[in-house]
């Protein structure tokens, strides 16, 4: 079955699965974002995202193997794991650009074999790449500002060019982009074309990208891979603030278990596609099973079990 041309067979389940108790995920934004892994387990009904019994192979390779995890609204989650552990493959399959072999995808009410990824916005999901995505012959402000484009459709957009409706759409969305250009401390380069300016910034421009849209789940891929120490740590930072100020929830995948030990309210961790340990930090960095896969010789790419 040819996962490419499976586009016609995304089911969405949400008419057929049977309750699992899962209620709505509150709309509140407004609300004091949950903090902390008590309230997280606490609270089942606020559940952002939700994975069931995820499995995966490219032919003879498999890339996940039955995998089940839960984000809780306003938490840090992350996911780590070796090279090859599988985690671009989860991070895929939550996007849409995968679709698992078994197993479902949860949005708060809304249940997918596989998920759409054109209506991930329409979800409230937003991502960041492992490799910048960004317009690098724009401005920082104009890519913050694309951050918005699907808020309009292209064709309507024609219609109403000109119209006082259009202005006002036109004025909110760059008021929200002041907004998330200031929060971040781009307000000094917001004119500056992105491709031009250091490495970390081009990082803080699309996280300001992917957050100005206010998502309720934002998706980081490897955040802070090649950028310097102290890039990693301002980054950290504002990660942290986005989840503060807007109650964004934050699933991210990393490579740096030091720094996301610090940052994470959960950590769960993948080795050979299976998910063999989930918990807090401090949790995850005594159980023995990680240990030995972080310290053990299968893997090319080793990374120590920073405290
Ligand atoms: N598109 C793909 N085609 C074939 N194999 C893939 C593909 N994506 C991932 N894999 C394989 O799946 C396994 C998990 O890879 P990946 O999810 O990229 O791990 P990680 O991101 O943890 O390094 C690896 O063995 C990788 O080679
Ligand atoms: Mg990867």
């Amino acid at each position: 079955m040819s996962r490419i041309t499976a586009e016609a067979r995304v089911l969405r389940l949400e008419d057929v699965a049977p309750d699992d108790g899962l209620r709505a995920v509150s709309e509140g934004r407004g609300d004091v974002p949950a903090r902390g892994v008590e309230r997280a387990a606490a609270n089942d009904a606020r559940r952002v995202l939700g994975l069931a019994n995820i499995s995966l192979a490219f032919g003879g390779v498999t890339a996940l193997r039955d995998v089940s995890l839960d984000v809780a609204e306003g938490e840090i989650r992350a996911i780590i794991g070796p090279n090859g552990a599988g985690k671009s493959s989860l991070l895929n399959v939550v996007s849409g650009l995968y679709q698992p072999d078994r197993g479902q995808i949860r949005f708060g009410e809304h249940a997918f074999r596989r998920v759409p990824t054109a209506k991930l916005a329409a979800h409230g999901v937003a991502r960041t790449f492992q490799n910048l995505a960004l317009f690098k012959g724009l401005s920082v402000f104009d890519n913050v500002l694309m951050g918005l484009a699907h808020r309009v459709s292209a064709g309507f957009l024609r219609q109403i060019v000109g119209s006082p409706h259009a202005r006002r759409i036109d004025a909110e969305n760059r008021a929200a982009v002041e907004e998330v250009v200031s929060f971040l401390h781009l307000s000094d380069v917001r004119e500056r074309i992105a491709g031009t300016l250091p490495y970390g910034l081009q990082k803080r421009v699309e996280l300001a990208r992917a957050l100005v849209a206010r998502p309720r789940l934002l998706l980081l891929d490897e955040p802070f891979a090649g950028v310097t120490l102290s890039e990693k740590q301002e980054l950290s930072e504002h990660v942290r603030n986005a989840r503060d100020r807007f109650g964004t929830t934050i699933l991210l995948i990393e490579h740096d278990i030091g720094l996301v030990m610090g940052l994470s309210d959960r950590v769960a961790v993948l080795d050979y596609g299976r998910k063999i340990a989930d918990g807090t930090p401090d949790q995850v960095r005594a159980d023995q099973t990680v240990i030995d896969a972080y310290l053990g010789v299968a893997h090319e790419d080793e990374t120590e079990l920073a405290t």
